[in-house]
């Protein structure tokens, strides 16, 4: 059964590559029974054409803001009052700029400020341009006026870089203008997370490892992608499927991990290190397997290089979560790799018991920052990644009020 919505929807597309996707989106909108108009900037109509959308949509698509085919001469305000709500997908990193200071020098930037309409808008652009303090600082000012965003997602781009800056699909735009499912304590934040176990070779059939199974990494992947981040993993070898929309990196041993995260970390909002990083290495991996000799053997170990500690000293530094896993004095050595490691907050658990930790279902956490602390009891992972996901996304959102009140 076609269910009966029927929303008045202003769709404004942008200039950018991912215009030809919204044609898309008109069609599994007015599948849903809504009724959509189309509002095209000049730059739009170079990727796409009007005659597109008005098929699509059955309606004349707008695209002057002078517009002398309606009556008062007054078609901004006219649409604008017409709406439930304004879409604008794609939106370029220069109408999010006009939106940001109220500049009003084309149809849309001018129907944006006569908007009383929820407005949602859906970013798409090369991933430096979204990672440009100015464009991030537009994006903060129009999340304070209200403008809900969705996306934009991580991977290959038109440009031919990888990155953040991908349009969201037009399926999940359609769903959350429909449902109204915006659970978005970190919608627009980019997110970097390492799971899992590290594997140091010895020779090429044996390797050391730990009993990291993933599940912790890969639930905080889930809870933050359900919170609207962007996230990417840099998983060791575990026997898990990463959640739908995460960008999985997949690494074996801690140096790969290393150069993995540290490539990228400074163009995330967030780090977070869960993965059980093997401290130290073979000195030397044989090319050939080792042969049984003595009774007894020694193995010279080299200390990995820090990847937490690395990422939370970088000049560019995302806010930076490390996990301690400890069997004995749990908050004094967590708040001591706090401060040592330079680290925004750490989430201690116990390992090495009958419950929680490693492989476990089940976990629980001591979470410290420097003026404060929370406790959360034993329960299954994935529930308690969404506590700790929710608690990060507010102290993100504390540290980011501090430095621009
Ligand atoms: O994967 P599961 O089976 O679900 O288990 C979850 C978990 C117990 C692995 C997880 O909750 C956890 O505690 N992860 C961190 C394990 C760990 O390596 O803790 P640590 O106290 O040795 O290291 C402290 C922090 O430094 C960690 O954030 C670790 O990722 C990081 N580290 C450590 C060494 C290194 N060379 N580089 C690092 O980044």
């Amino acid at each position: 059964m076609v269910s009966k919505i029927n929303k008045k929807i202003l769709l404004a597309v942008s200039g950018g590559i991912a215009a030809y996707k919204t044609a898309e989106l008109v069609r599994l909108l007015r599948k849903k029974n809504a009724e959509v108009r189309v509002v095209l900037t000049h730059a739009a109509a170079k990727f796409v054409t009007p005659l597109t959308f008005q098929a699509l949509s059955g309606h004349a698509v707008a695209t002057e803001l002078l517009d002398t085919g309606q009556e008062n001469a007054m078609g901004h305000i006219n649409l604008a009052r017409w709406a439930d709500l304004l879409i604008v997908a794609p939106a370029s990193a220069n109408i999010i700029a006009k939106f940001s200071h109220g500049i009003a020098d084309d149809l849309l930037s001018t129907l944006y400020l006569a908007a009383e309409c929820p407005v949602y808008v859906a970013p798409a652009m090369n991933q430096a341009m979204w990672h440009k303090p100015a464009t991030q600082d537009n994006i903060k000012r129009i999340q304070n006026h209200g403008v809900t965003l969705i996306g934009p997602d991580s991977g290959n781009q038109a440009c031919g870089e990888q990155g953040f800056g991908r349009m969201s699909a037009p399926q999940e735009i359609c769903n959350c203008l429909l449902t109204g499912n915006t659970s978005s304590l970190l919608q627009g934040k980019s997110i970097l997370i390492s799971a899992g176990p590290t594997r140091e070779p010895l020779d090429p059939v044996r390797y050391i490892t730990n009993r990291s199974s993933g599940k912790m990494g890969y639930a905080l992947a889930e809870a933050a992608i359900n919170q609207g981040a962007s996230v990417t993993m840099i998983s060791g070898p575990v026997s898990l499927t990463a959640p739908p929309k995460t960008s999985l990196i997949q690494v074996e041993t801690a140096q790969q991990m290393y150069e993995e995260v540290l490539q990228r970390a400074s163009l995330y909002d967030v780090y977070i290190g869960a993965a059980a990083v093997a401290d130290y290495s073979p000195d030397i991996v044989k090319d050939e397997k080792i042969k049984k000799q003595a009774d007894r053997t020694t193995l010279v170990l080299r200390k990995n290089k820090d990847i937490l500690s690395a990422v939370a000293h970088l000049k560019q530094r995302p806010f930076t979560v490390g996990f301690a896993a400890e069997t004995h004095e749990l908050e004094r050595y967590a708040r001591g790799k706090l401060e040592r490691k330079n680290l925004d907050m750490i989430a201690a658990n116990w390992v090495g018991k009958e419950s929680g930790g490693f492989e476990d279902d089940n976990n629980a956490l001591q979470v410290f920052w420097r003026q404060g602390r929370q406790h959360f009891e034993m329960m299954n992972k994935k529930k308690l990644a969404e506590k700790l996901i929710e608690l990060i996304a507010e102290k993100v959102d504390e540290k980011s009020t501090t430095k621009n009140p």
